[in-house]
């Protein structure tokens, strides 16, 4: 695998990466995840601004990331992915330093910089069939708008989710759902697509951002409003999304049925719509 590092392209394995790295360290960075279909990458623009985004909230300015978005395309075909799904994996740590101290490093030092493409099998029985999730609480920090290496509470509830034989973790804050593990969510409430609003407590989805133009597109209402855990037994239909999620059908929660305990005809409409921008 042919990967990208610090402004070089070389096999993962020659990849080195020095103990003394902030991210390694303190989780002192940011990454994205794009995904890709026959060699194009899709919505790329949304990308790159959340990148900047997020560079620009944890204060790393020093990062090439003209250099790097120029680099991401071509590990597509550097790897034989440019035909079908992929994913490009990238991550900007604020590089390393010693003596390990918290504050950020005086002079500041070369950021760390490393994207890969990788293989991306859809999840096309999880889409027909619809998935199981657990309830967990949130236990994330106040900035989940930041695409933040931090991510040990997501990791613990996916992981919890993942012992119970679920799909994914939606976690709830105050009595409020506001995000999977690494996916958005959405319910449908007398055929209005019912989303928590993006806060300090939700990653900007473009996933999300995504399926709100493919609402409006298809005259699906929508409502931006605080979705209570309370509300979610009497949603007519569930509805994950994101990057590696695409627009992913609940069909179960906790022990607790979705309606019919089928995908419902809103979800499947959008997810129709959805594939169809991502044909690969
Ligand atoms: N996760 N919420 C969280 C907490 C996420 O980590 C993600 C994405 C999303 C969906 O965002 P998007 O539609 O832009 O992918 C929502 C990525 C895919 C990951 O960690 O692998």
């Amino acid at each position: 695998m042919t990967v990208y590092f610090n402004g070089t392209f070389l096999p993962k394995s020659e990849v080195s990466i020095s103990p003394d790295d902030r991210g390694f360290l303190f989780g002192d960075g940011v990454y994205e995840v794009v995904r890709a279909h026959d060699g194009a990458l899709f919505r790329l623009d949304d990308h790159r601004r959340r990148l900047a985004r997020s560079l620009e909230a944890i204060q790393l300015h020093a990062a090439d990331t003209d250099a790097l978005w120029d680099a991401v395309p071509t590990l597509l075909p550097r790897n034989d992915l440019d035909t079908g799904p992929a994913k490009v994996y990238l991550q900007i740590t604020r590089g390393a330093a010693t003596p390990r101290q918290h504050a950020f490093p005086d002079p500041p030092v070369a950021p760390t910089v490393y994207a890969r493409a990788s293989a991306y099998e859809l999840p096309v029985e999880e889409w027909a069939a619809g998935v199981r999730v657990v309830l967990r609480p949130d236990q994330r920090w106040a900035r989940c708008d930041i695409k933040s290496l931090n991510y040990l509470p997501n990791v613990l509830a996916n992981q919890a989710a993942q012992e119970a034989g679920a799909y994914e973790a939606l976690q709830v804050r105050d009595g409020f759902v506001t995000e999977g593990s690494h996916s958005s969510v959405a319910a449908v409430v007398d055929g209005t697509v019912t989303l928590p609003p993006i806060t300090n407590y939700t990653l900007p989805s473009i996933t999300r951002k995504t399926t709100l133009e493919l609402c409006e597109a298809l005259n699906v209402p929508v409502e931006e409003t605080p979705v209570a855990v309370d509300a979610l037994p009497t949603a007519d239909e569930l509805f994950l999304m994101g990057t590696t999620t695409g627009v992913m059908p609940i069909v179960q929660v906790d022990d607790w049925t979705v309606a019919d305990g089928t995908p419902g005809p809103v979800t499947q409409e959008l997810l129709t719509a959805f594939r169809a921008l991502t044909p690969a």
